[in-house]
């Protein structure tokens, strides 16, 4: 199969020569083709560039291609949202409306809701009901231009149901267009049952659940929740390193709701990312930057917990390689809509429009160590490419929580049309 693009308003190829997630003023760079064309090959991109030049390139191809015309449109890289719950049992608009009537996130936790409720949902529910419900949230992020999906376990906290979700993540990798990575994230709270005896439950994440994992291939990435009242930053060190020994790359949650070295740690044990940081201290965001480290920020989260957004103005312009991420879960983000978190990203963190978009495609694939795949358009990446019905990219932010995805093409595919 192959597919011409044709005469986009604006190409959006965010190509550059660096291979790494893209920092300070390379976040702008979105390096733009006005007029421009795709060309698409089975499941890759063969070409970006004017009409003209690809005809004359690749005369044969072109001939052969079907052409779908993208006169006054925007094209651009499948969006990646490095940062979700995908797989869980049951909905919490009851805390929904708690927390308007003034309660907090973290007292609705610690007296058994938040995160324990959706432990006890998840539990019961069966893996047929996880993986169709997950199926439509993904038919959902796939209609809002969202082509790959990292996915992490945490509402088990038991062998049992943390396997269970990460086997419905797996399946839904083999059967759904969308592409869905997947992070274990056992160390998500204390489950009820380990509460007299946290370090009971770490040693059983360590010891059992850890080395299952990785043995068979069940998740890339292991996170923790490091906050106060749910991993100490001992604890987050202790059961990151472990999961390092056995293949499992860290991702850590980090000073979301109180300062507590979570960024510093993410540095320290060379996490490909840390996520939230709503109050991630100077030093830490100092240290992400030397090391690396993708700050995956999730405005919407703080938004929904009517908290201070992080400060990502800040970290962009100290070198930190920013994504954004919707966190898309029952409590803190119920949301699949990444085009509105971006909006949200521009109000309430000052980042830039270009930045955003830098922020939601590449950087995002790399903090879900997809950089080489996707996230850019440029020959030889995989073909997920959105057109999207706006005359330039700036319409998709400035006409704010509207959906303005057309066309989805997912590995050379046209699925959303
Ligand atoms: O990323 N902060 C911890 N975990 C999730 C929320 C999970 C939940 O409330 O169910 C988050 O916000
Ligand atoms: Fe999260």
């Amino acid at each position: 199969m192959t597919l011409l693009i044709s005469n986009a308003n604006q190409v959006i190829t965010l190509n550059s020569n660096n291979q790494n997630a893209r920092t300070g003023k390379e976040m702008s760079e979105l390096n733009i083709i006005e007029n421009g064309s795709v060309l698409i090959e089975e499941n890759r991109i063969v070409a970006v560039g004017s009409k003209e030049e690809l005809q004359n390139q690749f005369s044969e191809l072109v001939a052969q291609a079907e052409v779908i015309d993208a006169t006054g449109k925007v094209v651009m890289p499948g969006l990646v949202d490095a940062h979700t719950h995908l797989v869980f049992g049951g909905t919490r608009e009851n805390e929904f409306q708690m927390r308007l009537n003034g309660a907090t996130y973290m007292e609705i936790m610690n007296a058994g809701g938040g995160i324990h409720a959706t432990t006890k949902k998840t539990r019961e529910a069966s893996f047929d009901h996880l993986y169709e419900k997950s199926y439509e949230h993904l038919n959902d992020f796939l209609k809002y231009g969202i082509t790959t999906v990292e996915a992490k376990s945490g509402y088990g906290l038991d062998w049992e149901t943390e396997e269970k979700q990460l086997l419905v993540a797996k399946k839904l990798q083999e059967n759904h267009v969308i592409d869905v990575v997947s992070t274990f994230m056992g160390a998500h709270a204390i489950p009820a049952e380990y509460k007299e005896n946290p370090d009971a439950y770490v040693d059983l994440v360590i010891n059992e659940m850890i080395p299952k994992v990785a043995e068979r291939k069940l998740a890339e990435f292991n996170d923790v929740f490091c906050e106060k009242g749910v991993f100490t930053p001992e604890q987050s060190r202790k059961i990151l390193l472990a999961g390092k020994e056995h293949g499992l790359t860290p991702k850590i949650h980090a000073d979301e709701i109180e300062p507590y070295e979570g960024a510093e740690l993410a540095a320290e044990v060379g996490a490909i990312s840390a996520e939230h940081l709503l109050v991630a201290s100077d030093q830490g965001i100092g240290d992400m930057a030397r090391s690396g480290t993708v700050a995956v920020l999730l405005p919407g989260t703080a938004f929904f917990l009517k908290a201070a957004s992080a400060r990502g103005r800040l970290m962009v312009d100290e070198g930190v390689p920013v994504a954004i991420s919707t966190d898309f879960n029952p409590g803190s983000s119920p949301t699949i809509s990444l085009p509105f978190i971006m909006n949200l990203a521009c109000m309430n963190m000052g980042m830039t429009m270009e930045e955003v978009l830098t922020a939601t495609t590449i950087n995002a694939a790399y903090a879900i160590n997809r950089g080489h795949e996707i996230g850019t358009l440029e020959a030889g990446k995989k073909a997920d490419v959105l057109i999207l019905n706006v005359a330039n990219y700036q319409q998709m932010q400035y006409f704010y929580g509207m959906n303005h995805t057309q066309t989805v093409i997912k590995n050379g595919v046209v699925v959303v049309d």
